[in-house]
């Protein structure tokens, strides 16, 4: 069946495709064969064959629940022994799946973003005190490294009432650290075989091992703080003391942990790179950053603390966003198997289990949905006509179905109400140097990224 499916030129008996495969960057690698060998491709390393779909119709046939479901591999695997049966990690027919989504998602209603609004309001102003400060003193500011910042002390005050002081540091927390080495593991472990892993990867093993340590004992640290103190009926409340509607079933003590640590990575991570990919692409676009400011000034007038619905009318920022979103979805790719025996649009069979992988960075620049021009940053695309008009399950950068992304609004809100902020506050001028390079661990980031700031006169 996967006779028909084109791969690379040059496959070698026994290990595959490795060939010139960068192992350091295989979301990109993966686009550049995908523009090579066209919209559904497979790639083998040693014993394991990927096959990658980018294709609009066939992505878009993916999407339907009723033959396909999301299919725990790859990355997402790999990151089981740190996240368990966690949200994000857990098999659809794991009881906890079930369990934690239907208590957790009260905690990403509507009101609960509301409610979430004023504790992001004032860590954003954490942000601007410091840009601030190095605007005055002439600095270019560290965009990822700021942005990620901001988005952990969100997750954590707004979600678990934590406060880990990164503005106050003048390096990442450890967390951030064990964090990012655990990604950059399980992204390694990807192109090297189960067996070959304590050959190749023994020393990264080892580190591995203690960054996983290190975010056990920092969540650990964060569930014993909450038991002696009363939080606001924030997630950890709910991880801890809401039982499930229908059936009074509560998280166990073990689960509680693997949630905590989704949580603080999958609702921050992602995050701080969709924020520096609109902050690059602003600083490059000047005339979408002036109509996203007047956008800013017209909606918010000389309130300085805007409330929930004025970030939530934000509509061409928010175009902004969704437009860099599209061409560097932080998570680049989700993996679907199908439910039964079935046909992947009319054309390749696959087996109950099979599974294959969408590229989202790929199916957002799949001409055939987006136009000859799908390269190009352009906001307007997303203006509401442009949406109606295009074909269903053609943007993913949270995923489908029932396994998407919970913290979509979430990440949504605080990134609209961020990127209002700055540019309310601030010009942004490029690094004229600087030429976009994407350093991926499982998520993608804009890698140096550094930009200058003028301060803008106050709204009068
Ligand atoms: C799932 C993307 C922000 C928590 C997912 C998935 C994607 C995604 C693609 C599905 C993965 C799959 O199918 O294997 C993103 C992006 C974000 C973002 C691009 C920011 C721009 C957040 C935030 C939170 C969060 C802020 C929490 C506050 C989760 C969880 C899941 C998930 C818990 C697993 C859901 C489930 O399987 O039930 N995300 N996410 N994410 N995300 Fe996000």
């Amino acid at each position: 069946e996967l006779e028909r499916i084109p791969h690379p030129p040059r496959r070698i008996p026994l290990v595959g495709d490795v060939f010139g495969a960068d192992v350091r960057r295989p979301v990109q690698d993966s686009m550049r064969y995908g523009r090579l060998l066209g919209p559904v491709f497979r790639r083998k390393f040693f014993s394991r064959e990927i096959v990658f779909v980018w294709g609009g119709s066939l992505a878009a046939d993916l999407a339907d629940e009723s033959r396909f479901a999301k299919h725990v591999g790859l990355g997402v695997a790999n990151l089981r022994p740190v996240a368990g049966d966690g949200l994000f990690t857990a098999y659809n027919h794991e009881p906890n799946w079930q369990l934690a989504h239907d208590v957790l998602a009260p905690g990403f209603s509507r009101e609960a973003m509301a409610g979430y609004h004023p504790m992001m309001l004032d860590v954003a102003e954490r942000l601007t005190g410091r840009w601030d400060a190095e605007q005055s003193a002439g600095r270019a500011v560290d965009v990822p490294g700021d942005m990620t910042k901001l988005t952990l002390e969100t997750i954590a005050r707004t979600g678990f009432g934590h406060d880990f002081g990164s503005f106050e540091r003048a390096r990442p927390h450890p967390f951030v650290n064990a964090m990012v080495g655990t990604l950059t593991f399980a992204q390694r472990r990807n192109v090297v075989p189960g067996p070959l892993t304590p050959l190749l990867l023994r020393g990264a093993a080892r580190r591995n091992e203690a960054d996983m340590a290190y975010l056990n004992h920092t969540v650990d640290e964060v569930v014993r703080a909450r038991r002696t103190t009363r939080g606001e009926g924030d997630l950890l409340d709910r991880m801890l003391e809401t039982a499930h509607p229908v059936t009074g079933e509560r998280l166990t003590a073990e689960n509680v942990r693997r949630q905590v640590i989704t949580f603080l990575v999958a609702g921050h991570e992602t995050t701080s790179g969709a924020l520096s990919f609109a902050l690059h692409y602003l600083s490059r676009h000047p005339d979408v950053a002036a109509r996203a400011r007047e956008e800013v000034d017209r909606v918010w007038g000389d309130v300085d603390r805007p409330g929930y619905d004025q970030v939530a009318r934000l509509r061409y920022v928010r175009r902004v966003l969704d437009e860099s979103l599209r061409l560097w979805p932080t998570a680049p790719a989700f993996a679907r198997e199908a439910r039964e025996d079935t046909v992947l649009y009319d054309t390749h069979p696959m087996r109950r289990g099979a599974w294959a992988l969408v590229l989202t960075t790929m199916l957002h620049r799949d001409p055939q949905v987006w136009g000859a021009d799908a390269e190009r940053f352009d906001p307007d695309r997303f203006d509401a006509k442009a949406v109606r008009a295009r074909a269903a399950h053609t943007f993913k950068p949270f995923g489908t179905g029932a396994r998407a992304c919970i913290g979509r609004q979430f990440a949504l809100h605080e990134a609209t109400l961020v990127l209002g902020l700055l540019l309310r506050r601030y010009e942004l001028r490029p690094d004229p140097g600087y030429r976009l390079r994407v350093a991926e661990r499982l998520t993608l980031m804009p890698e140096g990224l550094r930009l200058h700031l003028d301060r803008r006169a106050p709204v009068a």
